[in-house]
């Protein structure tokens, strides 16, 4: 006897062509933003380590990514630096700072309109490793405000377009704006990494940032991953502060409170698929457990579906030069 089933979704899932019609999300380069790690010298490209795509540059050859990321379509870059000297007062940020400063240059002049992100953070310029200054065992957080402020009104200068506070102290976002718009930088926007958890998946990256903690943790100032209502304060009181645009991060693991951050404000939403993200995807190809590009393609698609516009990530090179 015939089965009578009255509704066949499998008609819609039944050719490539089909499917591709009626595709939700999708995931583009231009959504794609590649963090990169400016280091000092000349000549130098190393990836910390082969395959996990955490690439540390010298301003010179940055210009030359930049040239074919840009030409492949990229949606933009974020830059993290890595100074040579690390001091605790706060101070001597534009001598500490002058790589990123050379990067900025060279990738204005190499591609002018490519949306040009720098992080805003005190963990890799410390010896401490702590996002902002400290005093005892006490993460400070006015006095690191102030600091915060001047290193994203240099970077702002200097021509980013998008300074990314991502040391979760209270009250940057509204000294920031504050700080730009009376150093005449209206022009410069700033994503707000507004709800960061305090996460193990920033592993590979600290790595790469000689920005581990020294002592303690980041617990005083990075989010305790299962508060929700927490995390609906903090992105609430960054768009009310003035930021352009949010972040939440890590993507994989919050992807309910991306979705909660896109009915919660009409800001554009970013996610952050972070370094130990992309690591455990890349190790487990490596591995043999499963297929690496599969994985990672959905794992975007995801974070998308969540409701998040831009993802930052370090598939965005190896898609640009695929
Ligand atoms: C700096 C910063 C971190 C990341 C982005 N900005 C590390 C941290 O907070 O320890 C993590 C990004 C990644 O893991 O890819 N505060």
């Amino acid at each position: 006897m015939a089965l009578s089933i009255p509704v066949r979704l499998r008609r819609l899932r039944s050719t490539p062509s089909v499917r591709a019609m009626f595709s939700e999300t999708q995931v583009s380069l231009r959504q794609l933003v590649q963090p990169y790690f400016v280091v000092p010298g000349k000549g130098v490209k190393q990836e910390t380590r082969p395959g996990y795509g955490l690439w540390q540059v010298s301003p010179d050859v940055l210009r030359e990514e930049i040239g074919l990321l840009n030409k492949a379509g990229v949606g933009g870059v974020m830059l993290f630096g890595v100074p040579e000297h690390k001091r605790d007062d706060g101070k001597g940020l534009d001598v500490q700072m002058e790589p990123l400063r050379q990067a900025i240059i060279e990738c204005k002049s190499a591609a002018p309109e490519l949306p040009l992100f720098a992080d805003v953070c005190l963990c890799a310029f410390t010896t401490h490793g702590h996002c902002g200054l400290v005093k005892g065992n006490t993460i400070l957080n006015d006095e690191s405000v102030v600091a915060l402020t001047d290193m994203a009104i240099l970077l702002a200068k200097w021509g980013v377009d998008f300074v990314s506070p991502s040391d979760m102290m209270d009250g940057r976002i509204g000294a920031m704006r504050k700080g730009l718009d009376e150093a005449g930088l209206q022009h410069t926007s700033i994503l707000s990494y507004a709800i960061k958890m305090a996460s193990a998946f920033y592993g590979p990256f600290r790595e790469a940032a000689h920005s581990a903690p020294g002592f303690g943790d980041r617990k005083s100032y990075q989010m305790p991953a299962g508060n929700r209502r927490e995390a609906r304060r903090e992105l609430l009181l960054d768009v009310a502060e003035g930021a352009d645009a949010v972040m939440v991060k890590p993507a994989m693991t919050n992807l309910d409170l991306i979705r909660d951050s896109r009915e919660a404000t009409d800001l554009p939403i970013f996610a952050y698929q972070v370094s130990g993200e992309y690591a455990m995807l890349r190790a487990s190809g490596d591995a043999g457990l499963m297929d690496f590009d599969r994985a990672l393609e959905e794992s975007l698609i995801a974070i998308r579906r969540a409701g998040a516009d831009v993802i930052v990530s370090y598939a965005a090179r190896p898609w640009a030069l695929r």
